[in-house]
């Protein structure tokens, strides 16, 4: 593709960018946004009053969904605080699939003592039309060899289920991101590649175009680079565009050469022999 928006990340404020995207030109809206929890990025997004946010979000989906070709789709993250409101939102604008819950696998560890502990996340799964492009086979999660095994009777012999793996649902388990994760990025609230791989495979053909409003660290950018598709989308804070930079240009670096291993004592000093 030769369009001067693909693959970019622009370090601008996304409801001036999208006016670089053409409209109906994008396979997957998956985003991000502030929850407005209070959390410092840089900038105010999280720390709105209820009504300015809430306005403000219907302000960035009512800018964003034109984007969208007919048969696209939308993943957005939210927790309970307003997921409601925005998804009501979303209901008068668009067919809601999912609502996917996040288990962050959040050790057990003091918490509210006036509440229950919230250890999830809450995404919602929105489409456009009934013919939206949606490929379970790409995130099916194969059975482990023991349930193979206990469906060995004739009866399941040849089973295309059996074979296949199953469909991951709409509960997923995937841990945060530990300060020591290999995958870590200095962003206070990045997500897991693995879950937002398995939207782009299940929701964005092969070539298509993954548009993210809020980058944060570049997750979406990365996850759409290692799967075989194209991105686009923006982040305010010019020191997380720079984390997305860097982490860019590591998925094109070349692998490191393999280590040598070392050779055992015993064997060096046949080969010196
Ligand atoms: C929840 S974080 C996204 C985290 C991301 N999913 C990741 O894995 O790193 C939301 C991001 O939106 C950015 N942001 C807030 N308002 C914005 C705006 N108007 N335009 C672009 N980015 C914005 C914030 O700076 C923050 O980095």
């Amino acid at each position: 593709m030769t369009d001067t928006w693909i693959n970019q990340v622009f370090c601008e404020d996304a409801l001036a960018g999208l006016a670089r995207i053409p409209d109906g030109s994008i396979d997957l809206i998956l985003t991000d946004p502030p929850y407005n929890l209070g959390k410092d990025y840089g900038n105010a997004s999280d720390q709105q009053t209820v009504d300015e946010y809430l306005r403000w979000t219907e302000q960035w989906i009512d800018a964003a969904l034109p984007k969208l070709k007919p048969n696209g789709s939308l993943y957005i993250f939210l927790t309970w605080r307003f997921s409601p409101e925005i998804f009501v939102m979303l209901k008068k604008r668009m067919t809601m699939m999912n609502e996917i819950i996040w288990d962050r696998r959040v050790p057990s560890m003091g918490g509210s003592v006036r509440s229950f502990s919230s250890v999830h996340d809450t995404i919602g799964f929105f489409v456009r039309r009934k013919d939206y492009y949606f490929d379970l086979d790409s995130v099916r999660i194969p059975y482990d060899a023991e349930t193979k095994k206990a469906r060995s009777r004739s009866i399941f012999i040849g089973a295309k289920w059996l074979e296949v793996g199953y469909n991951p649902k709409d509960l997923w388990s995937v841990s945060r991101l530990h300060r020591e994760h290999p995958e870590r990025a200095d962003h206070p609230t990045q997500k897991p590649l693995e879950i937002i791989e398995r939207m782009v495979k299940a929701s964005c053909p092969p070539d298509g175009v993954v548009l993210d409003l809020f980058m944060g660290s570049g997750t979406t950018a990365m996850a759409a680079k290692r799967c075989g598709r194209n991105f686009v989308g923006f982040e305010l804070n010019p020191d997380y565009c720079a984390i997305i930079a860097e982490r860019l240009a590591m998925a094109d670096a070349p692998p490191p050469p393999e280590k040598k291993k070392p050779v055992p004592r015993a064997k060096r000093s046949l080969i010196n022999s």
